[in-house]
């Protein structure tokens, strides 16, 4: 069985539909958000929540539940109603349906689509991931987690084109910002790591930032500054964040190898320490 959400009805997944005249899909006027769910428990609910809320009013789209509990029941209810016990949450809220117009309709009412995808399989990763770097063509308002992902789109397919997992976006002054769909860290010494400040040029991550607290409280000092490609020949090692492949180590950037293809000591322990961590919630929430 493959039971979605839509606007108010649990449903298959074929018999589901929207408007041709949605906004999401005439103007990607929509957010979304990715909440990984282990052994039927959502994971980082508040943080994601956060976001959402915060996604929902930059682009002025009213917060479409009675309340944030409503949300919560709704998604408990389709992890429920479906047979996988790990996966992801796909929640997309459109400023809902109108004839095509730029300006806002006078009565909105949100389209939402929640939907369970299965995990992928991450096993792979685990040994460290190649990538290259890209010019950065989005928009100026990277922060908001916005359905309007054509240049993330063009940009992974162009990792996959070239036989690795992600491409880095360089901004115009070389800094490196963040992946297509990941956030991006750099251990640039022993003890250090380095990630691009959280403001409108990238996605702040919910995997980002508790790898960010998981860091401190284990002694390891996070450095919040833009990352310049020129020091790329310095770094020890780098890794990848993001809610669907937790915390992947980089062994090369482009033809740069990166901790001689292995993923490195600090790489290591920031993935078990936040596998550590799902698992704790796994334990302690929603019951
Ligand atoms: N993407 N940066 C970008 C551009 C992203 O698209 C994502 C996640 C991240 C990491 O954010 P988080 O840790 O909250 O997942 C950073 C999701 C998974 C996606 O679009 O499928």
């Amino acid at each position: 069985m493959n039971i979605c959400y839509v606007n108010g009805k649990y449903l298959p997944k074929k018999d589901s539909k929207i408007s041709i005249e949605d906004r999401g899909l005439n103007f990607s006027d929509s957010v979304y958000e990715v909440i990984a769910f282990k052994s039927k428990k959502i994971l980082n609910y508040n943080r994601h929540l956060t976001r959402l809320e915060r996604s929902l009013s930059s682009l002025k789209i009213k917060f479409p539940f009675s309340n944030v509990k409503t949300l919560e029941l709704i998604i408990r209810n389709l992890i429920n109603f479906n047979t996988l016990n790990n996966g992801f949450i796909y929640l997309q809220i459109t400023r809902g349906t109108s004839v095509r117009n730029h300006l806002f309709p006078k009565l909105q009412k949100p389209n939402i689509i929640i939907v369970l995808y299965n995990s992928k399989s991450t096993h792979n990763f685990a040994n460290g991931v190649k990538v290259i770097t890209i010019q950065d063509m989005r928009w100026k308002r990277c922060d908001i987690k916005t359905t309007s992902l054509l240049a993330n789109v063009l940009g992974k397919q162009t990792a996959e084109d070239k036989g690795v997992y992600e491409s880095l976006q360089l901004n115009n002054s070389n800094d490196i910002t963040e992946g297509t769909t990941s956030n991006v860290f750099f251990v640039v010494e022993d003890n250090l790591i380095q990630t691009y400040p959280s403001n409108n040029h990238i996605l702040g991550g919910v995997t980002r930032d508790i790898v960010i607290d998981l860091a401190k409280k284990n002694n390891v000092k996070i450095l919040e500054k833009p990352f310049n490609i020129s020091n790329i020949k310095y770094i020890k090692e780098a890794f990848l964040t993001s809610t669907t492949v937790g915390v992947i180590p980089i062994i090369q950037i482009d033809k740069m190898v990166i901790s001689d293809s292995q993923p490195g000591r600090v790489s290591k322990k920031m993935m078990t320490l936040f596998n550590a961590n799902s698992k704790k919630q796994m334990n302690t929430i929603n019951e």
